[in-house]
This record gives structure tokens, C-alpha cells and sequence, in this order.
């Protein structure tokens, strides 16, 4: 029997009643267009908003359009300089890219993978205009310092919660600690939809009416723009779903940590590196991801046994091609570059049994100790 990385299958036949509803409501009312006027939206960005603790969340597209959205509401742009975490997926600095402003990479710590706090300072000129920290594979970044940072050199913190629904950083949901937040709703996130999908969020009324503005071509009502925006709304039945999952993700939450404990009760005296996190922290495991030594042969025995794996990220973002430009190299981020070719993310997922999660360590660690040399 094969094991998937994940499986959308099972978390829908879990829920099949209330999705098909939701689903059933948009085609009835034809409602699939977002913005303000779609009453589907507008109850999913009221529910996430009341769940995550933030006054203010708009619906979009994706989570890479959250956050060059946001970017634009802060004006940042041509010439600004903004501080990402060298490893992360694309859309972090990609956002940055794309809005003319230049992204600032800066490595990650060794334990945590989220950005390294201690080398943000060394990183900032008189042009860096914000941060984007990423809650990387669930676990929230060090906020508090990050906090104390921006507020000494005035600049603006977006948090990236695409892998971090539900996380809580000393006792505050992650997304509400920032001055804005990023959510990526894609179908595999802790929280997905069925199709691209994502969100903003804010306390800030000031910038939340700028980005609603900004995902919807500009318009502060029909055929008044204010502003060249885009168009990147959350639609009708992105939002149902979204709606009728949300009730569910603490319990998935859950289960997502229940999967954590028993890898890690397996693994614990196998060699193999294990995630780490800060006991003030509660990581929600979007990937559980290990460091072993020869990822190659582990991965290989995975596919032959029929388990799916995968790698969170390859390669850190500023030596990918993308960057080539910059002349960076592997001295540069020592610790992305080191856990770039040893990690390795195992299946999680809340659907996920004892019993797969038993065969999958078994075939790790079996492989683990017949590493070729
Ligand atoms: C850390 C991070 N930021 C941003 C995004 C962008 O989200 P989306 O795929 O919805 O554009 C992702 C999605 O994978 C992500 O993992």
C-alpha cells in the first residue's frame, strides 16, 4: 500500500457533507466572484478573522499576491530593500522581486530554520523599508526580537503565514504579532482551499482598505478607482470551502502535533535530527521535516517501499538561479546551505495512522544505518 505525502482524498471524504453543502450554496446563489458584495467571502474573512484574533482580513487570489499586495499598501517599491529569510519558498522574496524592491536574504538558525534573529541587524541600511519573517513548516519565527528590531530601525514586519495556521508564539497567534500578515490558502496548507487562494491580515483599517482596494483593480466601489490595482479576489467557492473547514482546523491542529510526538517517539534514538522548537512556542507542523545524513539513499528506499517524501527547499533561495546576479554563495548562508542538502520532509498529515507513521520510520532508520559510504 502506498503512503502519500499528503492526502486531500481522505480529509475530504472526512468532510464530505459539509463541502458539498458549501459548495452547493455558491452554485445555487451563482455566487462566484469575490470582493465585499460576495456574502461567502465576506462570512469566511469575518470567521478566519475572529478565529486568528486580527481586526481586519481580505480575501485573495493567493499568498504570493498577499503579500506584493501588501507591500504596494506599505509603498514600498523601486530601490527599498526588504529582509527575507534565505530559506523559505519562492513567493517570499519572489513578492519582493516583483514589487522592484530588492530582497535581503539573511540565513536561518540551525535548530529552528526560521530566520536567525542575531544576523537581521547586521542586514539593515538606510533603504531597508521591512521584514517578511516566515513561520517556516508551522513553527513561528522569533517574533518578539523581530518586534524589537523593526521598532528600533522604523520599519514595517509582514509576517508570512502560509505554513502556520493556528500557530501561537508566547501565547499570541501568529498574524496578529506584525503590523500585516500573509496566508496562503493552497490546497496541501494547514488550512487550503481547492484551488490557489489566500489571505491578508491587519489591525491596521488604514491599510486594509488600501489592499481591498489593491485586489480589486484599485476600486474603492464599482467603477471608482482610486489606484491601478490588480485582480486578486478570493472567489465564492474558495471562500465556502475555506468556511467549512475552519471549524475543523483546531482538532487538525491536533492531530498534526499527535503525528509530530509519535515520529519523534520513534525516531528518538535513531541518529535521525528531529525538528526543534522553543517550549513557548506551539509549532503546527505543516511539514515535519528531519535532517538526515545521506538524504539520496533514504528517499530512494522510501519510493521503493511505495512512501512519498519530499524536500523543503533543495537549495536556499539566494543561490537559486533566480539570484544568479547576485554572486552569492554557499559561505554566505552556511547554515541554509548545510540543511538545504540534508533535510527531509516525511507525510503529514491529520488522516495519517500510527501504523504508516510506524513503516515510515522503520524504512528510515533501516535505511539510515546501511547508508552507503
Ligand atoms: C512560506 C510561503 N510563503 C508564501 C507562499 C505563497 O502562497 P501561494 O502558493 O498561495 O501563492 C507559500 C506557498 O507555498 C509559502 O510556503
Amino acid at each position: 500500500m502506498k503512503i502519500p505525502f499528503v492526502d486531500l482524498h481522505a480529509q475530504y471524504l472526512s468532510i464530505q457533507k459539509e463541502i458539498d453543502s458549501a459548495i452547493s450554496a455558491v452554485m445555487r446563489d451563482s455566487a462566484f466572484i469575490g470582493g465585499s458584495g460576495n456574502k461567502y467571502v465576506r462570512a469566511f474573512e469575518e470567521s478566519f478573522a475572529s478565529f486568528s484574533g486580527f481586526k481586519q482580513c481580505i480575501g485573495c487570489a493567493n499568498g504570493t499576491d498577499s503579500l506584493e499586495i501588501l507591500l504596494k499598501a506599505y509603498g514600498i517599491g523601486a530601490g527599498d530593500e526588504v529582509i527575507v529569510p534565505s530559506l523559505t519558498w519562492m513567493s517570499t522574496s519572489e513578492a519582493v522581486g516583483n514589487m522592484g524592491a530588492i530582497p535581503v536574504f539573511v540565513d536561518v538558525h540551525p535548530t529552528y530554520y526560521t530566520i536567525d534573529v542575531a544576523l537581521i541587524e547586521s542586514k539593515i541600511t538606510p533603504r531597508t523599508k521591512a521584514i517578511i519573517p516566515v513561520h517556516l513548516y508551522g513553527l513561528p519565527a522569533e517574533m518578539d526580537e523581530i518586534m524589537t528590531i523593526a521598532k528600533r530601525h522604523d520599519l514595517v514586519v509582514i509576517e508570512d503565514c502560509a505554513q502556520s495556521h493556528a500557530a501561537v508564539y508566547r501565547g499570541r497567534k501568529i498574524g496578529t504579532i506584525g503590523h500585516a500578515a500573509s496566508f496562503s490558502f493552497y490546497p496541501g496548507k494547514n488550512l487550503g482551499a481547492y484551488g490557489d487562494a489566500g489571505a491578508i491580515a491587519t489591525n491596521d483599517e488604514e491599510i486594509a482598505l488600501k489592499c481591498r482596494m489593491i485586489a480589486n483593480h484599485g476600486q474603492k466601489e464599482k467603477h471608482n478607482h482610486l489606484m491601478e490595482g490588480r485582480n486578486s479576489r478570493l472567489d465564492g467557492l474558495h471562500a465556502a470551502v475555506l468556511s467549512a473547514k475552519l471549524p475543523f482546523l483546531d482538532r487538525w491542529t491536533s492531530q498534526r502535533i499527535e503525528r509530530a510526538t509519535l515520529y519523534t517517539n520513534y525516531f528518538l534514538k535513531s541518529g535521525i535530527g528531529l525538528p526543534g522548537k522553543p517550549d513557548y512556542s506551539k509549532h503546527v507542523y505543516h511539514l515535519f521535516v528531519v535532517q538526515v545524513q545521506n538524504r539520496a539513499h533514504i528517499q530512494s528506499q522510501l519510493t521503493d517501499s511505495g512512501i512519498e517524501s519530499a524536500v523543503h527547499y533543495p537549495t536556499p533561495l539566494p543561490l537559486l538561479q533566480a539570484y544568479a546576479d547576485r554572486k552569492f554563495s554557499e559561505s554566505d548562508f552556511p547554515v541554509s546551505s548545510k540543511a538545504c542538502s540534508r533535510i527531509l520532509s516525511l507525510p503529514m498529515y491529520p488522516e495519517l495512522t500510527e501504523d504508516n507513521i510506524q513503516k515510515i520510520c522503520k524504512v528510515v532508520c533501516s535505511a539510515n544505518e546501511s547508508v552507503p559510504s
